[in-house]
């Protein structure tokens, strides 16, 4: 367990595919999990993807207590996703200015689907299906998109700095 260096916006390893996770509930994966838990809280992010500390896995973590990054928010369950699948359910589409761990000190105006189902394993295997809207929608497609080499600076025309 330890508090990991973020990997920041040009590292390559930010730009890869991840890869799913084929066996559950072993101590490397807890270790993984410590990690990226003991990093987001000592980050005070609202989530955190495995490739974000080096790992090229699909497990994000996000939820738990509220951020200050994001103090308007509503509340999220601490979850572990591990191989997530994402569906879309609805056309409809929000704005909202973005931040990342990798990209410090910036916001970015995003687009992104508000109406989602997700699904996925925890730690130990077991099945996670959530129909989820408005932030909780939008962290989990933005840490999913760290599993395909995706960051949100990708994705808009809009970027500010929060200096
Ligand atoms: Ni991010």
């Amino acid at each position: 367990m330890a508090v990991c260096e973020i990997l920041k916006i040009g590292d390559e390893k930010l730009y890869q595919q991840s890869q799913p996770v084929v066996e559950f509930n072993t101590l490397e994966l807890e270790q993984l999990v410590a990690d990226l838990y003991d990093t987001m809280l000592a980050e005070d992010g609202a989530g955190l993807a495995a490739p974000q500390i080096g790992i090229l896995k699909q497990v994000v973590i996000f939820g738990g207590k509220k951020t200050l990054r994001y103090p308007d928010v509503e509340d999220i369950p601490l979850t572990i996703l591990i191989n997530p699948k994402i569906d879309i359910l609805s056309e409809q589409t929000e704005d909202y200015w973005e931040g990342c761990l990798s990209i410090p000190g910036m916001r970015g105006l995003v687009s992104r689907p508000s109406d989602i189902c997700y699904s996925g394993y925890n730690q130990f295997g077991e099945a996670i299906k959530r129909k989820v809207n408005g932030f909780h929608a939008r962290v989990v497609q933005h840490e999913c998109d760290h599993l395909n080499g995706i960051l949100y600076s990708m994705k808009t025309q809009q970027i500010k700095s929060l200096e």
